[in-house]
């Protein structure tokens, strides 16, 4: 019998704490499916930053089964999670998170830096990792002078469109991102939502974003409202009585 195909993302009556409170996650079930694209929505507190930080493995469940790509994070230690995320996740968190005295075309080839794969996927598609994220970047209008400029003398709206090119480069196989048109104009989101979407059709990449903007809903499959999901209750009301 063939085992069926894993899937992008698998949770199964996983529970998250934060070190200071009560459970803020308690989610029975959540599927993501190999090239499904999911956002996730809910109010501010709801909890849609942990579950993404949980499905990048910045952090570990209190208890449940978490499966990526097939591949337990449960019982992988913190250095296997950070490899993993390396090789095979793009993520764009909700802060921006390019390094400031990089430049803009540095910060993106950084993202092969700590994975030979991922190095290896950059290359295929484009010769090198270079051209790979200079690829990229002409995409979203970063080009020219910019390439070289160190990312703190970027705009805010620039920077974001680094760390999503950051996150395509090498083609990953699940893509994160956490809010991660707030800080693009409506002109630019367009092009960063239809450049990832591009992106992601090459190569059956898989998508969970989490965000507050409704236009976004339209590019995925499925929209999931955490609020439903999570067993949890007044998950911020809960913290609040706690601190
Ligand atoms: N590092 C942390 N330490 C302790 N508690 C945290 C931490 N990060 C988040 N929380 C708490 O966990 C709960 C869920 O927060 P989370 O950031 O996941 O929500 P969110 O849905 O992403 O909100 P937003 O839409 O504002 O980004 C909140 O009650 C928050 O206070
Ligand atoms: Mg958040």
């Amino acid at each position: 019998m063939i085992a069926p195909d894993p899937k992008a993302v698998e949770i199964a009556r996983l529970k998250y704490s934060w070190p200071t409170g009560s459970y803020v996650l308690d989610l029975t079930e959540f599927n993501l499916e190999v090239g499904e694209r999911v956002l996730i929505v809910g109010p501010s507190g709801s909890g849609k930053s942990t579950l993404l930080n949980l499905i990048c493995g910045t952090i570990k469940p209190s208890s449940g089964t978490l499966n990526v790509l097939g591949q337990s994070l449960v019982t992988m230690g913190e250095a296997q999670r950070d490899q993993f995320r390396a090789a095979h996740l793009g993520v764009i968190f909700q802060t921006l998170n390019v390094l400031p005295y990089l430049s803009a075309l540095d910060n993106v080839a950084l993202a092969c830096r700590f994975s030979k794969f991922r190095a290896d996927m950059a290359a295929k598609g484009h010769g090198n990792v270079n051209d790979a994220a200079c690829h990229i970047l002409e995409r979203l209008f970063i080009d020219g002078e910019l390439l070289h400029r160190p990312a703190r003398f970027l705009s805010v709206g620039q920077q974001q469109r680094v760390a999503v090119a950051r996150a395509l480069v090498g083609m990953p196989q699940l893509i994160v991102a956490d809010e991660p048109s707030s800080a693009l104009d409506a002109d630019t989101r367009e092009e960063f939502m239809r450049l990832i979407m591009e992106e992601s059709e090459k190569s059956r990449t898989s998508m969970i974003f989490a965000s507050h903007d409704p236009m976004l809903a339209n590019y995925f499959d499925r929209v999931v409202d955490l609020t439903s999901l999570n067993q949890v209750e007044d998950v911020s009301g809960r913290l609040e009585k706690l601190t």
